[in-house]
């Protein structure tokens, strides 16, 4: 059966028709494949894969040819939803020809639709520049996590409402084709979402944006002790896997697998 993609134009169009905009995080093939078969709208090759998937207390550390590795695999398994590769941090903020060489690796080799980067107005020559190269791209403000270093730590709420305000105005005039809002107070996501004419995403910005993202191990209870007042675990994996990797070593050391029936003769 053949799907419809979903570019960056029915992307927006979704959010204009008044459809709420699905997105999760994913980073490999395997899960990927399972978010887009289960209807997702896009996927976030985010750089969280710093933390989630290479161990990293911060999203400082992973590279722009480990998000580009990742970015591959999930293009290879997604046949419906938006793919978006997050630029890591030093990756772009160099400068804005810096930020065009490497939006242009990741669209060239992973095949992706679209980027993700931090900033607004600081960024908005940035966000110009590579929207002006014919690559889509998505700004991503409010608590920046790249910014861990000068905000003293990750999971602040962000309140100055003249500074987000200009923030997502300043990426909307630039040229960004949606705007991800994290941990924002939910009244003030709401007035963001109403001052722009493009998409705003949430993270932790309640209900009025145009579209709702979280962290795929997250949501699915894949992540140990990760419990933000903004996350619904929606499974518990990680206590279903536990329990099938137990049974599995009781059962092989006790001799009850393999048994016969998945054994050939
Ligand atoms: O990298 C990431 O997971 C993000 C989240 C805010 C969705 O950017």
């Amino acid at each position: 059966m053949s799907v419809k993609k979903i570019t960056v134009p029915g992307f927006c169009e979704l959010a204009a028709r008044g459809q709420k905009l699905t997105m999760l995080t994913a980073y490999d093939y395997l899960w990927a494949g399972l978010m887009d078969q289960a209807g997702i709208d896009s996927i976030l090759v985010g750089d969280s894969l710093s933390m989630v998937v290479q161990g990293h207390s911060t999203t400082l550390p992973v590279t722009l040819d480990e998000m580009i590795y990742h970015g591959k695999m999930v293009v290879r398994a997604v046949h419906r939803a938006l793919v978006l590769v997050d630029m890591p941090f030093m990756s772009y903020q160099v400068s804005p020809l810096q930020a065009v060489e490497n939006a242009g690796r990741i669209i060239k080799e992973t095949g992706a639709d679209a980027v993700k980067l931090e900033g607004g107005r600081i960024q908005s020559e940035t966000i110009l520049a590579i929207s002006r190269a014919d690559i889509p791209v998505m700004a991503h403000v409010g608590m920046r996590p790249q910014a861990v270093r000068q905000l003293g730590g990750m999971g602040k709420v962000q309140r100055d409402e003249q500074r987000l305000l200009d923030d997502a105005k300043a990426a909307e005039d630039a040229g960004a084709f949606a705007i991800l809002l994290e941990l924002i107070p939910q009244q003030l996501a709401q007035k963001i979402t109403e001052s722009v004419s493009i998409p705003t995403i949430g993270i932790g910005a309640g209900p009025h944006c145009s579209g709702q993202v979280l962290v795929g191990p997250d949501m699915l209870g894949l992540t140990a002790d990760f419990r933000p007042k903004f996350l619904k675990q929606y499974a518990e994996l990680r206590s279903i896997a536990t329990q099938a990797v137990q049974q599995y070593v009781s059962e092989v050391q006790k001799g009850h697998f393999p048994d016969a029936s998945h054994s050939h003769s």
